[in-house]
């Protein structure tokens, strides 16, 4: 595995991956890599001849007080999971090489940024949008893949690479979890052992929201208050939010209709903020006979 840490020697390696006629698969990360990482990876190389992974912790998404500083770092460990994993270069840039003095530019989708995690984390996905602009520029992949984790930002992706005409297609793989249902997440080394076990309460709050519309409850607010009674018993120090959403707008729902819809959550333990969802289908109503 190839190991780069400046933009033009990364974008001549990607021109050179192209003109052979290689297709350049991207996985875009933060570093810190977990399960869920390697099967972004394994997606990435099943669709890919060459896979390039980005370990970069994007100083423009953290909003002052938030943990850039703390965010944990272990690039030497990083570099045999990627590898392990399939990558097949590893771009690790220095802040100063993606962000020189005088830097202006900014990409932001309008609207579903300022929701959900963005009430909570302004200009979070401004910087997201940008850093995520700013490596297709620089790795030119045919193929990028994202984590449904995040669902808020891989919608955003979807939408800026959409409406900005990037020549890259979007592959979303769904959330690992842990075996007690905690999706995997590089802050959950924040959490100690107390606050990681009172954790499970998001994926359980999820599920049964899952089980109660399956069942047929079409009610958001029912689902909703449901949920928020599991989480408090799990005694968070915050619900952020408790959403209901249709997967295609993201906007809010009051009624769960066909074909599907996305629960997404955010509560913190102490002063850790843990974000899970889940993608549930809807049937259509059998008619009364
Ligand atoms: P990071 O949190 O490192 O996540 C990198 C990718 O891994 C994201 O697409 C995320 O959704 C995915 N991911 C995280 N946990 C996952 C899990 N449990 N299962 C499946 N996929 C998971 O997200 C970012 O970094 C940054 O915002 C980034 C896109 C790199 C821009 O800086």
């Amino acid at each position: 595995m190839l190991t780069i840490e400046r933009v033009a020697e990364m974008q001549a390696k990607a021109e050179s991956y192209r003109k052979e006629g290689k297709r350049i698969g991207l996985v875009p990360t933060m570093g810190s890599l977990h399960e869920g990482h390697v099967s972004l990876i394994q997606a990435a190389r099943a669709r890919s001849d060459v896979v390039i992974v980005t370990i970069f912790v994007n100083p423009t998404q953290f909003g002052p007080g938030e943990d850039y500083e703390r965010y944990p770092r272990d690039a030497v460990r990083d570099q045999g999971v990627a590898e392990q994993a399939g990558a097949d270069v590893l771009f690790m840039p220095q802040v100063g090489e993606i962000y020189p003095s005088g830097f202006a530019t900014f990409v932001e989708v309008e609207d579903v940024s300022s929701v959900l995690e963005g009430r909570f984390r302004p200009n979070h996905f401004r910087g997201v949008t940008t850093i995520v602009a700013k490596l297709f520029a620089i790795t030119k992949p045919h193929v990028a893949v994202f984590g449904q984790k995040d669902a808020q930002q891989a919608f955003l992706i979807r939408k800026m690479a959409e409406e900005l005409n990037f020549d890259v297609s979007i592959i979303v793989a769904p959330i690992v979890r842990e075996a007690d249902g905690l999706a995997l997440s590089s802050r959950n080394v924040y959490l100690n052992a107390n606050e990681r076990t009172r954790a499970t309460s998001l994926h359980r709050s999820l599920r049964y929201a899952e089980s109660l519309v399956m069942s047929g409850e079409r009610s958001a607010g029912k689902v909703c208050a449901g949920m928020s009674r599991i989480l408090s018993e799990a005694r968070p120090s915050q619900i952020d939010y408790i959403a209901a959403l249709s997967p295609e707008s993201f906007s809010e729902i009051e009624t769960f209709e066909p074909p599907s819809a996305l629960i997404a959550i955010a509560v913190r333990f102490g002063s850790t903020r843990l974000i899970d969802n889940i993608v549930i289908p809807i049937s259509e109503k059998r008619e009364a006979s």
